[in-house]
């Protein structure tokens, strides 16, 4: 695991967006994991800008997004469908059918996890996966105790995550109470990952995911197994590591 300590958030997107951009430009067709809430806005506005500029090309990328809400419609604008098309496939350049988010809306969510899980591989598999870190240590949304090699399937959203999630909704009572979202399995499989964690909120997440033992009840502990993980944190992220 790699950590890479940068003064600000600026700064860590601008470090995160150079690895992804290395990774598109180099394989035009890369594949990448995406994940929504606010961490990874400055590192897609940052490929946005190399998408404007011409320096990087997404046009032949593919995508799919870590999780998805489970009963709020796509065109709800916090659906991570609408997210993910309004902050990054569309600022990309990205081609909206090689673009994926899982179904929260299926009646049968078994076997729209497993379709989920099926089309990953077709594509080849995650070249680069984005990652955020919930306070709690939750990646994706793969809440604590939750299965170190688990896949896509449905999950409860812990009280924290919703209470975390409601500044993006009307009220805590609109935040949906369960979500789809890839496992720790599914996102270890990626063939790099780059997480990005801002904030003195995240601080004790992070130093629990980089230095405390891999355990369920910390999700992104995991990824000191994954050979190719970067965490790039800003100093306030970075103040309770050792
Ligand atoms: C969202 C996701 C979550 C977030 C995490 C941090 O797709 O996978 O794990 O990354 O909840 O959220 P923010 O970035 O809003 O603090």
């Amino acid at each position: 695991m790699e950590i890479v300590i940068v003064p600000d958030s600026a700064a860590g997107a601008r470090v995160a967006a150079r690895l992804i951009a290395r990774v598109v430009t180099a394989k035009p067709t890369a594949v990448l994991g995406l994940a929504t809430g606010s961490s990874p806005l400055g590192t897609y506005a940052e490929l946005a800008e190399q998408a404007t500029s011409g320096t990087t090309d997404f046009s032949a990328a593919s995508g799919f997004a870590l999780d998805e809400y489970v009963g709020i419609p796509a065109e709800h604008p916090q659906s991570y469908a609408a997210v993910i098309d309004r902050e990054v496939t569309r600022r990309l350049g990205m081609d909206p059918a090689r673009v994926h988010v899982p179904d929260g809306r299926a009646t049968e969510i078994p076997a729209a996890c497993d379709a989920y899980e099926a089309a990953i591989r077709a594509s080849g598999g995650v070249d680069i996966q984005i990652l955020g870190i919930g306070a709690n240590g939750h990646i994706g949304f793969n809440e604590p105790s939750s299965s170190l090699s688990s896949r896509t399937r449905i999950k409860t959203l812990t009280p924290r995550t919703r209470a975390d999630n409601a500044r993006f909704f009307d009220s805590l009572d609109d935040v949906p109470t369960h979500c789809l979202t890839q496992g720790l399995g599914t996102i270890m499989d990626a063939r790099r990952i780059v997480l990005v964690a801002q904030g003195s909120a995240k601080a004790a997440a992070v130093a629990a995911a980089v230095e405390g033992p891999v355990s369920a009840m910390c999700p992104a502990s995991v990824l000191q197994f994954h050979p190719h993980a970067t965490v790039v944190v800003d100093e306030a992220a970075a103040a309770d590591l050792t």
